[in-house]
C-alpha cells in the first residue's frame, strides 16, 4: 500500500472512530476558580501544555471494554508494552510478524493518538537466535531488524526507543553485557542510531533507560554518551527516563535538574515508563513531583505511564498506576491532572506551584476577540520532508472545536497527523480537533502535528482557524 493510500485509510478510520471517541470524557472541560478552564482528561490537559500524556498498552487487553474506554478517554499517546519488541516482531530470523503491534498501533492512530515505538535494540526479550550469531552476522541482523521495523511504520511513529538499557546499574558507568555490547563493542549504539535515522528520518530517535532519573553514575555515563553523539553529529533526538519508582528507588531530589542537564545538550527528554509504587497522598505527591519536573523543563515533551490500570501493571502488587484495579481514579490521578492543569480545582489558599511556560510559542496575533488563531512551526526537516506543528489558541472566549486548512505544494505527501483528525483534498488538508483537544478556554492553546515525507521541505500555507 502506498503512503498516500495508508494516509487515506488512517484518515478515514480517524473520522469514523473520532466521532465515537468524542462521546468519551476526553474533550470536556471543567470550570476552574478564576477565568481559566481546566481539561478533564490527562491527554487534553497535557496537550494544552504542548505535551502528550501517554500509557503503555497491551494488545491482549484492548478487547476489555473498561480498559479501552479508560485508554480512549484519558491518553493521547500509546507505547506498545511488549508488541514491538524483537521477540514479538522477529521471532525467527528474517520472519517479521506485526499482528499484535499493528493492533495496538491502529487502535491509537485511528483515535488521533501518537505512538512511541518501543524498542529496537535491547538485551531483553531478545530471541535466542540473535545471541548465537557471530559478530559480522549480528551486525547485519541488528541493522536489518531496525530497518525493517522502522520501515513498516515509516513516518508514523513519533519517537522510537532505538536502544534500551545499554548501561549497567551501580557506580561503574560501564556498558551492560549483551550480545550487541560483547560482540560489536561500544560502537553498536552509534551504529543503531545511524541506521535508524536512515530508515525513518521523521521519527525522533531516543536512548531509553532506568535508574537514570537523578544525577548518578549511570545517568552521567548516558549523559556523556549523548554529549559525545551531539558533538560528533551522531543522530540522537531524545533521551527517555523510565521513571520506575518505589521506596527503594524514590523520586530523586535532583530529578528536574537531571532532566534539564540532558535538555541542555540539545535533546528532548521524555518520561517513558512512569509508575510509582504506593497509595494515597504519598503516591499522589510523588506523581505530582514527576509531572511538575517535566513541565518545568521546556524540552520535556511528554510523559508515559507504564499501564492503564493497576490490574495489569507489571508490578501490580505495588499498585503503581493512576487508575486502580477497577479503573477508579486514584488520588495520584487527581494530582497529576491538577498539576497538568496548572493548579488545583479549588481556590488555593497559598500560591500554587509556579507553572512554567508551555513549549509551544505564544501566537503572534493577540488573542483578543472571538474565534481562534493558528500559528505554524517547522520542528525538524530533512531532505524530502519535515515535521510541522500548528498551535491553536482560543481568542477572548472559549471554543468547543476548531478547524485549520493547510495547503501543501504539489508533490508533497502528508504521511501522518497527530492530535487532530484530517481530510485531504488535492493539495489542501483540513485538520479538525481530536476528540480530546477541541474545547479550549479563553486564551488556552493546543497543537497538532504532521509529517510530510515526500516532496520538498517548504512549509504549508496555513489558513485561518475556524472555531465552533
Ligand atoms: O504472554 C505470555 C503468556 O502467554 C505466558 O503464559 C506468560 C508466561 O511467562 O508470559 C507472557 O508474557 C509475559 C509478557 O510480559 C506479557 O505479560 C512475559 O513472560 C513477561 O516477561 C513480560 O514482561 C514484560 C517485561 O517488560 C519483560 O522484560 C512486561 O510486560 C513489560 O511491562 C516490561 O516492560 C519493561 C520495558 O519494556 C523496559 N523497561 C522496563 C519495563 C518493566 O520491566
Amino acid at each position: 500500500m502506498s503512503i498516500k493510500a495508508l494516509w487515506h485509510t488512517a484518515a478515514r478510520k480517524a473520522l469514523v472512530l473520532g466521532t465515537a471517541g468524542a462521546l468519551a470524557a476526553g474533550g470536556a472541560v471543567v470550570a476552574l476558580a478564576g477565568t481559566a478552564e481546566a481539561a478533564s482528561s490527562l491527554g487534553a490537559a497535557a496537550a494544552a501544555k504542548g505535551r502528550y500524556f501517554g500509557t503503555a498498552v497491551a494488545n491482549n487487553h484492548l478487547g476489555e471494554t473498561d480498559y479501552a474506554s479508560a485508554l480512549n478517554a484519558e491518553f493521547n499517546s500509546v507505547t506498545p508494552e511488549n508488541e514491538m519488541k524483537w521477540d514479538a516482531v522477529e521471532p525467527n530470523r528474517g520472519s517479521f510478524n506485526y499482528t499484535s503491534a499493528d493492533r495496538v498501533f491502529d487502535h491509537a492512530k485511528s483515535r488521533g493518538m501518537q505512538v512511541r515505538g518501543h524498542t529496537l535494540v535491547w538485551h531483553s526479550q531478545l530471541p535466542g537466535w540473535v545471541g548465537s550469531l557471530a559478530a559480522a552476522d549480528l551486525r547485519t541482523a541488528m541493522n536489518n531488524h531496525i530497518t525493517q521495523v522502522m520501515t513498516h511504520y515509516k513516518g508514523q511513529i513519533y519517537a522510537w526507543d532505538v536502544v534500551n538499557e545499554a548501561f549497567q546499574d551501580g557506580s561503574s558507568g560501564a556498558r551492560r553485557s549483551s550480545p550487541f555490547q560483547d560482540k560489536l563493542g561500544n560502537g553498536f549504539i552509534e551504529e543503531a542510531f545511524r541506521t535508524a535515522r536512515a530508515a525513518d528520518p521523521a521519527a525522533k530517535l531516543c536512548y531509553n533507560d532506568y535508574n537514570t532519573d537523578g544525577v548518578n553514575a549511570k545517568s552521567t555515563a548516558v549523559y556523556n554518551m549523548v554529549k559525545d553523539f551531539k558533538s560528533r553529529g551522531v543522530p540522537i533526538d531524545c533521551v527517555g527516563f523510565q521513571g520506575h519508582f518505589n521506596s527503594q528507588s524514590p523520586v530523586p531530589a535532583d530529578f528536574q535538574a537531571n532532566l534539564q542537564r540532558f535538555a541542555d545538550l540539545g535533546v528532548d527528554v521524555q518520561m517513558t515508563e512512569v509508575d510509582i509504587e504506593g497509595s494515597g497522598t504519598a503516591q499522589a505527591n510523588n506523581y505530582a513531583t514527576v509531572v511538575r519536573g517535566c513541565l518545568a523543563v521546556t524540552r520535556c515533551t511528554g510523559i508515559t505511564v507504564w499501564g492503564v490500570t493497576d490490574k495489569y501493571s507489571w508490578r501490580a502488587s505495588g499498585t503503581p498506576l493512576l487508575l486502580d484495579g477497577s479503573y477508579q481514579k486514584k488520588p495520584a490521578y487527581t494530582s497529576v491532572l491538577d498539576v497538568l492543569n496548572g493548579g488545583t480545582t479549588t481556590p488555593p489558599t497559598t500560591p500554587p506551584p509556579t507553572t512554567p511556560p508551555p513549549t509551544t510559542p505564544p501566537p503572534t496575533t493577540p488573542p483578543g476577540g472571538t474565534g481562534c488563531v493558528a500559528t505554524y512551526t517547522t520542528e525538524q526537516s530533512w531532505t524530502g520532508g519535515y515535521n510541522g506543528t500548528v498551535t491553536i489558541t482560543a481568542r477572548g472566549s472559549a471554543i468547543n472545536g476548531w478547524s485549520v486548512p493547510l495547503t501543501f505544494r504539489s508533490g508533497q505527501t502528508v504521511s501522518t497527523v497527530w492530535n487532530g483528525t484530517s481530510t485531504m483534498s488535492g493539495t489542501q488538508m483540513t485538520v479538525r480537533n481530536a476528540p480530546y483537544n477541541g474545547s479550549l478556554g479563553a486564551g488556552a492553546s493546543t497543537s497538532f502535528g504532521f509529517t510530510v515525507n515526500s516532496g520538498d521541505a517548504t512549509p504549508p500555507a496555513v489558513g485561518a482557524c475556524t472555531a465552533s
